[in-house]
């Protein structure tokens, strides 16, 4: 089996934006489960988020919509107690944010109960007065513009997102105004490289991006989606952004190993896995 050297220290908010200021890549993946999130530690993934894309991955479902917090508590608890390194995050999902009461109840059993460093919430600036309540109280956060799978039954489908200047320009002002109200991190999904550039240029904290270019502070990717197992890839809908590693390599270990290697390098995106504008 394959195993990278740790890096070190031990990630936390502060090591984030080191990293950032360094130039050097985040290397971020989702992870659900003891053996998977055990795996990701060992070989020197930076950041891991317990996604709602778990009710897609684990659950089967066709969208994150029927997560609960509930869901999302059980999975952290499965997670954390692996980590001696990564950095844990872990998803508000669908309408547990929608007033300030829910958020903070949300954030406070994913991180009491869950073990999370971090809660992530999607959308734009209508969320920075709950990215505030949060961040003031002690809940670091993570927002999530670009494509939102949350909105998908406002959306219609899951598609690439500010391709349009207009929309690219609010969902600068988006960034901007998120990170003024607090959020220590940002991840951005589906969206023209070019645009993923411009965000991570325009605010201080550093960007992960999924399918947003190689400009971002780090990458983030759904583990069985770069396994080749995930039921979306399974289905013959591999998104353009995603990466096979394990083909090639020895097993999981390395193919994760793989893919932490080639976010550092920068290898990962290459520019066929990014989108025009
Ligand atoms: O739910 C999730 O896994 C996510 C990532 C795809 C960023 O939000």
């Amino acid at each position: 089996m394959s195993q990278a050297a740790k890096p070190s220290p031990v990630v936390q908010v502060a090591e984030l934006k080191r990293m950032r200021a360094a130039g050097e890549k985040i290397a971020c993946l989702t992870a659900y489960d003891a053996s998977f999130a055990l795996v990701e530690d060992r070989v020197g993934v930076d950041l891991i988020l317990v996604g709602d894309s778990l009710g897609m991955v684990m659950q089967g479902r066709p969208t994150t919509t029927a997560v609960t917090v509930a869901d999302v508590v059980y999975h952290c608890r499965c997670v954390a107690p692996q980590l001696s390194r990564a950095f844990l995050v872990a998803d508000l999902p669908f309408l547990s944010f929608a007033t300030h009461e829910r958020a903070l109840d949300a954030a406070q059993r994913l991180m009491q109960e869950g073990g999370a460093q971090m809660v992530k919430l999607e959308g734009g600036r209508e969320q920075a007065g709950i990215v505030e309540y949060l961040a003031v109280r002690g809940v670091p956060v993570c927002a999530h513009l670009g494509l939102q799978p949350q909105m998908i039954h406002k959306l219609g489908a899951f598609r690439v997102q500010g391709r349009e200047a207009a929309v690219a320009e609010a969902m600068l002002h988006d960034a901007r105004v998120l990170g003024e109200a607090g959020a220590d991190l940002m991840v951005l999904e589906c969206i023209p490289s070019s645009l993923g550039r411009a965000i991570t240029e325009a605010v201080a904290i550093p960007v992960i991006g999924i399918g947003a270019g190689p400009h971002t502070s780090g990458q983030i990717l759904v583990l069985q989606d770069i396994l080749g197992i995930s039921p979306t890839v399974l289905r013959g809908h591999t998104p353009r952004f995603v990466k096979n590693f394990i083909a090639g390599t020895d097993g999981i270990e390395a193919a994760i190993a793989a893919y932490v290697a080639a976010v550092k390098r920068g290898d990962y995106p290459a520019p066929e896995h990014g989108f025009g504008g």
